[in-house]
């Protein structure tokens, strides 16, 4: 049977840092509210010139390096981001052309803070159809252009960076069981105003003008506290769903990479599905929210610190706007 296993990755954030002191000079904030809700500290925000697609290149040139790839030997690229280069094309095609592939394919996947589980099942279900063998699979995005930073915006303002991550996926036809094992994709739309950008879209009026800017909806709005009721009943849901469907219990996962929302979501999930703290990973006290990209950015620093070994459970789960959840088991 064809396995689909992740053979490198790579992360790449911009290297302006902001911290939660100097947020306060745009908005009325304080780093203590912003460290005891959300356990954010500093983010990374690109400067003027740069967009979500050089972003992606600087990670994807590290995940092809780890998998002793050059870029023509990929076959499909899949790109995770809401918040791409232009309102269209999408970002995959700019990566295409920015790393000198050939002329494969490219699909942007439009999931949200789920983007790169959606985008790491769709490479698994293309590998294993024997569609193609190796994809390239990005989560990134650039949120600081598009935020409100007055204090108006300041509960989602406070939350988002930006950022990169990348994995090089390739199908094994062997004996072993290590690979991707399942994928879980769900979600439900009569949640889509409770985290979204409203305009400009094809529901209104498509121009942006000063009518959408002065009511505010051209920037990111968040029911906070909802999407928190709904995150912390839905990941520890959709990691059950994954371990039941392989037969596995909590006490076999090696390790949780959760979408990086919240440390207060973290933990919450944590403590409901009773794992130890060392068995799941938190960094979004050094980049903030950085959606599709929070989960290949986290996966590559545990790698880089030796926190996961052949034959380790890992265990993937994502939950954002749309409402979309996801999860991914993983035999490393
Ligand atoms: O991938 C999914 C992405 N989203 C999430 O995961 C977010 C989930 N939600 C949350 O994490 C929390 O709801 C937040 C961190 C967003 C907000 O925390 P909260 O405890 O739900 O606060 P709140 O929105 O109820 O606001 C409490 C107070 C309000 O003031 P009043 O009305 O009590 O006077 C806000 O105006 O905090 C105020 N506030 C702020 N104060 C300082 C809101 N944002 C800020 C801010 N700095 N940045």
């Amino acid at each position: 049977m064809i396995r689909t296993r992740i053979t490198g990755v790579g992360r790449y954030v911009p290297p302006r840092v902001v911290t939660n002191h100097d947020l306060k000079q745009w908005m009325d904030t304080s780093d203590e509210w912003i460290r005891e809700r959300s356990g954010i500290v500093e983010r990374h925000w690109v400067d003027e010139k740069t967009a979500t697609s050089d972003l992606a290149v600087e990670a994807s040139k590290i995940a092809l390096e780890q998998a002793g790839k050059k870029p023509e030997d990929v076959d499909f690229i899949i790109f995770a981001t809401l918040s791409s280069d232009y309102y269209f094309p999408g970002s995959g095609v700019l990566l295409q052309h920015k790393l000198n592939m050939p002329k494969v394919g490219a699909m942007d996947v439009r999931n949200q803070c789920s983007g790169f589980v959606y985008s790491l099942a769709t490479a698994n279900a293309f590998i294993r159809a024997e569609m193609y063998k190796t994809i390239l699979v990005v989560g990134a995005e650039v949120h600081s252009k598009g935020l409100d930073i007055s204090t108006e915006g300041r509960d989602v303002a406070v939350l988002f960076g930006d950022g990169a991550g990348a994995v090089v996926v390739e199908g094994f036809d062997d004996d072993s069981d290590r690979g991707i094992l399942t994928t879980h994709l769900h979600s439900q739309g009569k949640y889509a105003e409770y985290l979204w950008t409203e305009a400009p879209g094809s529901a209104g009026p498509r121009h942006i003008s000063h009518e959408i800017l002065e009511a505010g909806k051209a920037a990111p709005k968040m029911r906070g506290r909802d999407v928190f009721k709904h995150a912390i009943v839905r990941f520890p849901e959709v990691i059950m769903e994954a371990l039941n469907t392989i037969g596995a219990t909590l006490d076999d996962v090696d390790l949780l990479i959760p979408h990086q929302a919240n440390l207060r979501i973290s933990e919450a999930v944590r403590q409901r599905l009773g794992l130890p703290p060392e068995k799941v990973y938190n960094n979004i006290e050094r980049y903030g929210n950085t959606t599709a990209a929070t989960i290949p950015i986290a996966l590559s620093e545990v790698l880089e610190k030796g926190m996961l070994k052949e034959g380790d459970l890992l265990i993937l789960a994502a939950f954002g706007s749309g409402f979309t959840w996801a999860s991914a088991a993983i035999r490393w």
